[in-house]
């Protein structure tokens, strides 16, 4: 370790420990300097490094303070079994930011990417389609197809629920710019600043950054890596909170990977029936399942209307193109409306020519080729693990979806090991991102969507040297 990052942990532990208060002044860079006996230039990286932690924040021409959320206790357990005891409010983004700033820059192996390759999908046919449909569009078709959208492709979508048995009503699917567009006006409409939200911890950074925006309260409920969701944790924190909406994901869950099993989906959905509780599910990689069948999502147990189940073609079929749908049940008008106040809608010949190219394209075949794809580059990035990492190193092996959970030696960090590995060019998506608290200090997401080749391998020996040396 290195002094700087020696001066920051010492600095970090005592943040932790509530012995600097939120909202204090750190020492200034002189103090350090002299207190610790360091450079200058080392008291400025660990302050720097602090930063990058979320343990502090900048004020301008007035010093370093302690951030907001940075005494909440770190968890030791990734799979703990553990409710934060108040909700919080979130202040995420710009640790999410750093981290994902860092990855972007190309030559870095992008295991911490949240996309698959772009290679994997059938970019040729799909533009054959758009440029069919761009000749075709009826010029009518820009007013036609605002929300809830489109009709071919809304009757597509409902088509891919009667594949699962679950019919859908054409009037509740509204389409949307992508999931995450999708995820964030089903918030918008069951929520007014203040409210507290459930999410999963660790969860999908992009919630608690939804949470942050809209002025919400988080409070965070545990993911077992295998099983989802903990449902005892879910009852207490609803009979203790003010719980006005749940996001979370059921299927391959964004970092562990783990899928509620049937029996669990339908729990909580009665669950949050009898609490009247709306539930945002999240299910951008449901198509991605290695098994025969697409695994129900919670969506299949609902009598009541109050699952939003959202999902997009951007994890299956066109990355960029930006369609995904909301089927909102009881709020499908709410969320409309949020559509056409914000954004007014989805690209409409892009919206065309996804539904043109669902009907004759073969999307099926296609997925089928890209599950046996996802699941041959698990299989190789296994072998890789077993092969580079120490051996007192956990990781998840999920049933679809294309990410895997580390879990390493407590004692390393992270965050540290994120900027270690862009220094040798490769991504990491590290575990304090996926939680409002800063927990997973020790966990790691990494990506095996893309197929298999020596960069990859070397990117995995690289990290596993770094966690080898780190526990040294
Ligand atoms: C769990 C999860 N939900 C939603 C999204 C956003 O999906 P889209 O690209 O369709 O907006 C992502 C993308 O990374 C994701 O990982």
């Amino acid at each position: 370790m290195t002094r700087y990052e020696s001066l920051a942990n010492t600095m970090a532990a005592e943040i932790r420990s509530g012995s600097l208060a939120v909202g204090t002044r750190m020492p200034s860079l002189r103090q350090v300097i002299a207190q610790h006996g360091v450079s200058q230039s080392t008291a400025f990286r660990a302050y720097y490094l602090l930063e990058e932690w979320g343990l502090i924040r900048a004020q301008e021409r007035s010093g370093y303070y302690v951030a907001r959320g940075a005494a909440v206790p770190e968890s030791r357990e990734a799979t703990a079994k553990r409710v934060l005891a108040e909700s919080a409010k979130v202040d995420i983004s710009e640790l999410v930011f750093s981290v994902l700033e860092a990855a972007r820059h190309p030559g870095v192996v992008p295991l911490g990417s949240a996309f698959p390759s772009p290679m994997l999908f059938p970019l040729q046919r799909l533009a054959k389609s758009l440029a069919q449909t761009a000749r075709t569009v009826n010029p009518w078709s820009t007013v036609v197809d605002l929300p809830p959208g489109n009709e071919a492709l809304r009757q597509q979508i409902a088509l891919r629920y009667l594949g699962m048995g679950l019919s859908q009503r054409l009037d509740e699917i509204v389409v949307t710019n992508g999931a995450l567009e999708a995820l964030n006006l089903c918030l918008m409409a069951v929520t007014r600043p203040g409210d507290v939200v459930a999410v999963e911890s660790p969860g999908f950074y992009a919630a608690l950054q939804a949470i942050e925006r809209l002025d919400l309260r988080a409070v965070e409920i545990p993911v077992d890596s295998q099983t989802g969701l903990d449902l005892d944790a879910l009852e207490q924190a609803l009979d203790k909170h003010p719980v006005r909406a749940c996001w979370f994901m059921t299927n391959y869950q964004n970092p562990t990977g783990a899928t509620m099993p049937l029996e669990k989906k339908k729990a909580l959905v009665e669950l949050l029936a009898r609490h009247e509780v709306p539930l945002i599910e999240d299910d951008v990689y449901g198509e991605l399942h290695f098994q025969a069948d697409y695994p129900l999502p919670a969506i299949a147990f609902d009598r009541k209307g109050l699952v939003m189940h959202c999902s997009s073609f951007s994890k299956t079929l066109a990355p960029g193109y930006r369609i995904g749908w909301a089927a909102a049940g009881k709020f499908a008008e709410k969320v409309q409306r949020a559509k056409l106040m914000t954004t007014l809608s989805a690209s409409i010949p892009v919206q065309a020519g996804i539904a043109d190219y669902l009907q004759h394209g073969g999307y099926d075949r296609h997925l089928r080729k890209l599950r046996a794809a996802l699941r041959a580059q698990l299989d190789a990035m296994n072998v890789a693990l077993r092969r580079y990492m120490p051996k007192d190193v956990k990781w998840t092996c999920p049933s679809g979806g294309y990410f895997v959970w580390l879990e390493l030696p407590e004692t390393i960090d992270a965050l540290t090991l994120h900027r270690h590995a862009i220094e040798q060019g490769v991504s990491i998506a590290p575990g304090p991102i996926f939680s409002a608290a800063r927990s997973f200090r020790h966990c790691v997401r990494i990506n095996f969507g893309h197929p298999w080749n020596a960069d990859i391998d070397r990117a995995v020996r690289v990290l596993g040297e770094l966690v080898t040396q780190a526990v040294k």
